[in-house]
């Protein structure tokens, strides 16, 4: 699946602007920074084709890829915090949410933990919304290169522990380096499965 070329689609701004389209999607959410489009960068082998930044609240829209005709992946905004006025991200968290509990062929959400830190209360508030509106998602432990593998292991252990609240979790929490590439290939293979579906 991911040998395809992997184009952009569109930047949906408000609700009305977000695609019709019967593609399977698996949808990039997690807070601001901890490595969103970098992640559709690396699992497509495109170093630029979604727009990554230090600064968090790089991404202000809801943004769609097109993988081969095959699989939608969409890069959303993060939450939590933002370099951006509160108004705006008042604004683009509200369509992120209603779209990620009123999409009916959101396959997954991969929710992204950047390793350094772990779940915080704001991911927590998320998985439980998610879990509410039984919309799948799995958790991704980002940037696993700024951890020696003893706390990275910890850290693994330590979220896992807590997926036995959340109903709607998928029981296997993915560890991911888009800068060293770790873990991308196993992604990739198991988003090949979910766009077979
Ligand atoms: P927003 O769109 O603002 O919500 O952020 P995002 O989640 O899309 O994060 P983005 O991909 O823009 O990355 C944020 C910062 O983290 C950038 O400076 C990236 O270079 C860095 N980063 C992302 N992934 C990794 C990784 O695997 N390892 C390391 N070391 N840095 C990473
Ligand atoms: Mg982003």
């Amino acid at each position: 699946l991911f040998a395809q070329e992997a184009r952009f689609l569109l930047a949906a701004v408000g609700a009305d602007q977000v695609p019709a389209s019967d593609l399977p999607e698996v949808a990039f959410a997690g807070r601001s920074n901890v490595g969103k489009s970098s992640l559709v960068n690396a699992l497509t082998g495109r170093r630029t084709l979604a727009r990554t930044s230090n600064t968090p609240g790089r991404t202000q829209q809801l943004i769609f890829f097109d993988l081969g005709g095959r699989l939608m992946l969409v890069d959303l905004p993060g939450y939590g915090y933002a370099k951006a006025p509160k108004g705006d991200v008042e604004r683009w968290t509200r369509l992120t949410r209603d779209y990620l509990k009123g999409r009916p062929q959101l396959r997954r959400i991969l929710l992204l933990i950047d390793s350094r830190h772990g779940l915080k209360d704001v991911d927590r508030a998320v998985m439980r919304e998610l879990d509410a509106a039984a919309v799948s998602y799995q958790l991704v432990l980002t940037k696993s290169d700024k951890l020696k593998a003893g706390a990275l292991n910890a850290r693994l252990q330590e979220t896992a522990a807590e997926l036995a609240k959340h109903v709607a979790a998928h029981p296997e929490i993915a560890v991911t380096s888009s800068e060293k590439s770790e873990g991308i290939e196993e992604l990739r293979a198991a988003l090949a499965d979910l766009a077979a579906l």
